[in-house]
């Protein structure tokens, strides 16, 4: 199973990043976990949105298409998420209704140094997604609260509480998005 895993942050030292790279630890091993980069991608612009996009749109339009299910990380920027991760949602989102992104089975987790880990960005993002047909995987929410003591020197979740519940997640989530592929 592929899983495109795409983070809000473009943050070197991003903790949603992190948390992406560190979710290889928790699927079995014929699931691959790739993290898109969303650097190049620029502001969208309905004139540059024919038939020939920028190069990095078109990246990200194939690695959605070709992914069995995609995996957002989000920061929470003044309550919502941040206008990286919206910008990229919109270019994915064309044409409407008929976009790469819709019937895509998407996992959404956040996490910030705040205790309530971003939470208020992933109910946004959520409602983002209901407007592009993408299903959501509902249960459990996984939000990281605290996020700058999450992680050891090498990039480990330490808390085995908080590594417990990322396993319980994703396990759901990789089995609900084998479901979808039927
Ligand atoms: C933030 N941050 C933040 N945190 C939060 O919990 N609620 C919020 O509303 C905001 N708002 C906000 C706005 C802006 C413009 C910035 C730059 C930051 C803090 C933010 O969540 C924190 O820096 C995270 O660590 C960012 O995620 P990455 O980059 O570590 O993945």
């Amino acid at each position: 199973m592929k899983i495109l895993a795409i983070s809000g942050s473009l943050r070197k030292g991003s903790f949603n990043t992190q948390l992406l790279k560190t979710v290889a630890e928790f699927v079995d091993q014929d699931t691959s976990i790739e993290v898109f980069d969303l650097a190049d991608v620029p502001l969208y612009n309905g004139d540059l949105d024919g038939d020939t996009k920028p190069a990095p749109v078109q990246a990200l339009l194939e690695a959605i298409a070709s992914a069995d299910g995609l995996l957002i990380a989000t920061p929470e920027y003044n309550y919502s998420v941040p206008g990286v991760l919206k910008n990229a949602i919109d270019w994915a989102s064309r044409p409407a209704f008929k976009s790469v992104i819709c019937g895509k089975p998407t996992g959404v987790m956040s996490s910030s140094m705040s205790t309530i880990g971003g939470a208020r960005a992933q109910v946004h993002l959520r409602d983002v997604l209901l407007a592009t047909l993408t299903p959501v995987y509902l249960a459990p929410d996984f939000a990281l609260a605290s996020a700058d003591s999450a992680f050891d020197e090498y990039g480990r979740l330490v808390d085995e509480g908080t590594r417990n519940f990322l396993q319980k997640y994703m396990t759901g989530y990789t089995q609900w998005v084998a479901n979808q592929k039927g």
